[in-house]
């Protein structure tokens, strides 16, 4: 079943001074359980892409739809809800909270998944396990490798079991061998948990893990629609 979908979505960035047509008509479905990738040079349109489909950026044209509704028709309230409850967003520049430490990172998102007690605690090392890094619990980013920092972006995302997980270049300040445990661990999240999975990358070698390989230039989508 198609569960998160971009319908004829554009996004042009227009300040006064410069117009910048980033997304250029992506159609795009992605269904429960599946595992897309989307590839393409830097500047092709793929944050863009990725940040609409998570309900962070609207569309100048066309539609976002996710389960069957169009992110048009919610209101601030529910958008707000979806994109707390729902989505896991590893952001390209991580966004952790300087001041907090990886567990505390990992706890923010979960709260906000709607976690309470003693739960918090337990889901944020879960979380922290599964990316290799219960002994950086209680560092905080600055004394983090770049890494390290990544795969705490990637725990927080995944931590809770949201239903749509989007990975902006999750692997990008990974080793091969901590990359491919990334990839296994996003993998085993559409099969076994069912979530719809799209990550962003530059990285060939992701090709093997995927359901399908989506290609982006200059913005716009190829190899598009459902699998
Ligand atoms: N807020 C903005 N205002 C104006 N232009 C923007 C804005 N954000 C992005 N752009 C432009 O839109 C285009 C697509 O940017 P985007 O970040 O989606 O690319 P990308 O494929 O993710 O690149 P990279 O691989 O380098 O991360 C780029 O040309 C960029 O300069
Ligand atoms: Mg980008």
């Amino acid at each position: 079943m198609k569960i998160l979908e971009a319908r004829g979505a554009w996004k042009i960035y227009e300040n006064g001074v410069v117009r910048v047509e980033a997304v250029r008509g992506a159609d795009f479905a992605v269904e429960d359980g599946e595992f897309v990738a989307v590839m393409g040079p830097s500047g092709s349109g793929k944050t863009t892409l990725l940040s609409m489909l998570g309900a962070m950026l609207s569309p100048t044209r066309g539609e976002i739809v996710v389960e069957g509704r169009s992110l048009a028709d919610l209101s601030p309230r529910d958008l707000s809800c979806l994109r707390r409850r729902k989505i896991g967003f590893v952001f390209q520049a991580f966004n952790l909270f300087s001041a907090l430490t990886a567990r505390q990172n990992v706890e923010v998102g979960l709260r906000l998944r709607g976690f309470e007690g003693s739960a918090v605690a337990e889901e944020a090392l879960k979380a922290l396990d599964a990316v290799g890094l219960s002994r950086r619990a209680d560092f905080v980013p600055a004394d983090m490798s770049g890494g390290e920092k990544q795969r705490v972006s990637i725990a927080r995302a995944l931590a809770g079991g949201p239903q749509f997980i989007l990975a902006d270049e999750p692997t990008g300040a990974l080793d091969a061998q901590n990359g491919k445990a990334v990839m296994e661990l996003l993998a085993q999240r559409a099969r076994e948990s069912r979530a719809a999975v799209v990550v962003v990358t530059h990285d060939s070698r992701v090709a093997q893990f995927m359901d399908r390989v989506l290609h982006m230039d200059d913005g716009r989508l190829k190899g598009s629609g459902s699998g």
